[in-house]
């Protein structure tokens, strides 16, 4: 092991993320050629294999995961070093790894950017995803900090809340109930529903409102994003129940938003990450900012607030 250089561990990193040697050479501005020659070097002086290679893809051995996850470790412990170095000098420099969850796409490239004119010298990078991979980034330590719409259970985390996140009941506006008071669960539970993916935090958030009530929907649909759910809502398949945030780009009168028992159903945007992690110095800085502006991104439109 002693001959190994950063720059392998940093190649079989980015192998063992991507899950391709070639996303690999891409990311790290590498041939294939040198990749492939700096994994075989690195084999050779770890001495067993690390990497399988079945047809096109990739897996790693048991000694191929625990030196990927020993080289996440590696690097945050350098990266924060290079933070330390940075603030010595009075500079807030580095490198900020953000996960956020579908949804969350709605909201985090904005406070990134205003992130960014603060601190125009961070580089961000930001990976949007469903849940289910959110938490296995978690697991495994790949970003900084991660955006959830609802803390994970099984991972120990600190949560952090900065955002309301309500969820609003939407249709398209000839919709019969479009204009009703006061609609009862038992009512809407009987009209088709679009629903995101099993796994999503919407999903979730809706289903277990309708069980606490008794009730269970039938999706009519399922759907991959808010986005194709209110295509979906406009050509007249259904209602679902979005993140105000989700709405923000529409004009009001393109959705009407029913007046219904139980909604919104009041939820939170969560900065979340391991308990017992430091976080880095940048992402510290970012958290810091959630904490002090999210409230001013989330008052929501007029007309969403006169239902609430
Ligand atoms: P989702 O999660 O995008 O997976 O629905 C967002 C949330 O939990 O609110």
């Amino acid at each position: 092991m002693r001959h190994t250089t950063f720059r392998q561990l940093e190649i079989f990193e980015a192998i063992a993320r991507t899950g391709s040697f070639t996303r690999a050479a891409d990311e790290l501005h590498l041939t294939q050629p040198t990749v492939s020659m700096q994994m075989k070097k690195l084999a050779e002086y770890v001495g067993v294999p690390l990497i399988e290679q079945i047809g096109k893809k990739v897996h790693l051995t048991d000694a191929g995961r625990a030196l990927a996850q020993a080289s996440r470790e590696v690097f945050g412990i350098m990266d924060r070093f290079a933070m330390v170095v940075a603030e010595c000098q009075g500079l807030k420099k580095g490198r900020l790894r953000l996960t956020a969850i579908t949804t969350a796409s709605y909201v985090a490239p904005r406070l990134l950017g205003d992130f960014a004119q603060i601190y125009p010298d961070i580089e961000v990078a930001l990976t949007v995803t469903n849940r289910e991979r959110v938490l296995k980034n978690l697991g495994e330590n790949i970003s900084d900090l991660y955006i959830l719409g609802q803390p994970p259970e099984e991972i120990d985390v600190v949560a952090q809340p900065f955002m309301e996140n309500p969820l609003y009941v939407i249709a398209a506006p000839d919709h019969p109930l479009a204009g009703e008071s006061r609609i009862p669960l038992t009512r809407l539970a009987k009209e088709p529903w679009l629903l995101r993916e099993h796994g999503s935090g919407t999903r979730m958030a809706i289903e277990r409102l309708f069980a606490k009530h008794g009730l269970e929907i039938q999706p009519r649909m399922e759907l991959g994003s808010s986005e194709a759910i209110k295509q979906a809502i406009l050509a007249g398949f259904g209602i679902s129940a979005l993140s105000h945030h989700a709405l923000a780009l529409n004009p009001p009168e393109q959705f009407a938003i029913l007046d219904a028992e139980g909604f919104p159903i009041r939820r939170q945007w969560y900065a979340v990450y391991p308990a017992g992690r430091e976080p880095s110095i940048v992402a510290r800085a970012f958290l810091d900012f959630l904490l002090s502006h999210g409230k001013t991104y989330d008052a929501p439109s007029a007309d969403l607030a006169t239902k609430a």
